[in-house]
């Protein structure tokens, strides 16, 4: 397998587009645990199999999976054949497969259980020495957060001096400031922080790295970029789905702790923070955390919940959320949360960050939108500018990903009539190669011990800080849900809030 991504084969090859000049990683094994779950099946897998197909993965590589269900290495890869048949994002090769396959693995093992560890550990040293993997390891901890401090333990209690070793810890990281301290300080007994890879997938979204390009790569935004030019941003993550059968997971975690304590304030700290001095993991999320010190505790007027009723979504009848399966009849966990933030700096001084996230609303869109202020004082009659708004840089996140800035131009005809329309960059029209998932570059940057894209714990802390205090101020009151209809918006509480300022959501 080729070690390096050669840049004019690069430039030949679309499947190569922006690859150059990458590394390759050491050579490895990467130890899945939760194999036979959905996020190996639907993301993990395919990722493998795209970076495979890229020849991204290291020259001399093993993948172990581990999981409760029984079975052997055969039945592991039909199982995974299957799985990247159906949900990679690209064509399903033989000979590529045949590759990957080749370097598969299972271990059936309780994670409870010392007689599975030491099977996954014997497995693990005869691999290394018929592939040269140097004892490097990356364990993916794909499991639900109960069985993470038995395999973190054995894990640590097992580690040996060669190589190195990565631990990738899936979401949720924690419930509450409380829980996630306390998984820091128990991962930590183990493992270096250098060596702990948090997800939060969103960071692996190239729209989402996109808004560091944007940012930084471009002279003429930095400028503009704060109180004195922007009226206010708006970051939707809206969703048309529902709870998808996760209703174990999700009565307990509700919007604020499924959405908002990660993705959104992560979309929000690359809006509002300042420019890195490097692009390195340090510098990167140092200006993250401050940003999200920095956050104004909103006050209880300023954040909305909601709960989805039924509705219809693209003419298909969707039940309530109190009627999924699961879900207690008289649930108060909220499907929809919408709050106005300020981050309190020089930079954005009473400058509102207003957020809405929510499930079964009308549709999947993900969108940060800098809204800037009025021009001063246009010249033309004000008849002639009504079809004129304020600029607006929108990022559109997903789907159709892109950046489009609105602007007023003239309408053709003799006359001065003035009306707002959209330079428009689509990702798709720009560039030739296909939208890397999320998962294939956070594998790929563990791999290479690369954690920019992965939260830090002091980040995840001070986020959960947050959530804390919103969620202590809910216990208050109890809001009569549902309070929106599935396929709406958001409950009609969530457009006062931005009306009490004299604005409104985009549409
Ligand atoms: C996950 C949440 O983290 O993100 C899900 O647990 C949500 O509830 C998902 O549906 C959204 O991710 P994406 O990539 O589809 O926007």
């Amino acid at each position: 397998m080729a070690a390096t991504t050669d840049p004019v084969q690069a430039q030949q090859n679309p499947l190569l587009e922006g690859l150059a000049l990458r590394r390759t990683p050491d050579p490895c094994a990467l130890v899945i645990f939760g194999a036979s779950g959905d996020l190996t099946h639907k993301k993990l897998m395919p990722a493998l199999y795209a970076l495979m197909l890229r020849r991204l993965l290291p020259p001399r590589f093993a993948i172990i999976g581990v999981a409760r269900t029984e079975g052997g290495d055969d039945a592991f890869r039909e199982d995974m054949k299957q799985a990247v048949q159906k949900h990679a994002r690209d064509e399903f090769r033989q000979d590529v497969w045949d590759e990957l396959a080749a370097s598969m693995h299972y271990v059936a093992t309780d994670f409870a259980d010392e007689t599975g560890e030491t099977k996954l550990a014997d497995l693990l040293t005869r691999l290394d020495a018929e592939r040269e993997l140097g004892g490097n390891r990356v364990y993916y901890l794909a499991v639900p957060p109960v069985a993470f401090p038995t395999i973190v333990d054995e894990l640590g209690k097992r580690r040996t001096s060669a190589g190195w070793t990565r631990l990738i810890v899936e979401k949720p990281f924690g419930h509450d400031l409380e829980s996630a301290r306390a998984l820091n300080a128990m991962l930590w007994k183990h493992f270096d922080e250098k060596e702990i890879f948090r997800i939060d997938h969103y960071l692996g979204k190239e729209t989402v790295q996109n808004m560091l390009a944007l940012r930084f790569a471009n002279g003429i935004f930095e400028p503009i970029w704060n109180r004195q030019f922007i009226d206010h941003v708006q970051i939707t993550v809206a969703e048309s789905i529902g709870i998808e059968g996760r209703a174990g997971y999700y009565e307990s975690a509700g919007a604020i702790r499924d959405i908002f304590q990660n993705h959104l304030l992560q979309l929000l700290a690359l809006t509002a923070m300042e420019p890195p001095i490097d692009f390195t993991a340090e510098s990167v999320r140092n200006e993250k955390v401050k940003v999200l010190k920095s956050i104004h505790t909103p006050g209880p007027r300023s954040v909305v919940r909601g709960q989805y009723g039924r509705g219809f979504i693209e003419g298909l009848e969707v039940s309530a959320y109190r009627d999924e399966q699961g879900v207690a009849p008289d649930s108060m966990t909220e499907t929809y949360v919408a709050a106005k933030l300020y981050v309190d700096n020089w930079r954005w001084a009473d400058t509102p960050f207003y957020v809405r996230m929510g499930k079964r609303l009308a549709r999947r869109e993900t969108t940060i939108a800098i809204q800037f202020k009025r021009a001063p004082h246009p010249p033309f009659e004000e008849t002639s500018a009504e079809g004129l708004h304020p600029n607006v840089l929108l990022v559109h996140v997903q789907p159709d990903e892109g950046v489009s800035l609105a602007i007023g131009a003239k309408v053709p005809g003799f006359g001065m009539t003035i009306r707002t329309v959209h330079m428009d960059f689509l990702y798709g029209g720009a560039f030739r190669t296909g939208m890397p998932e999320a998962y294939e570059r956070l594998v790929l940057d563990t791999m290479l011990g690369d954690g920019t894209l992965f939260t830090r714990a002091d980040e995840v802390e001070e986020q959960w800080l947050l959530v804390d205090t919103i969620i202590a101020a809910w216990q208050r009151d109890r809001p009569a849900f549902p309070n929106y209809a599935g396929g709406t918006w958001g409950p009609p509480s969530a457009d006062d809030l931005l009306r009490r300022d004299g604005r409104s959501w985009r549409r």
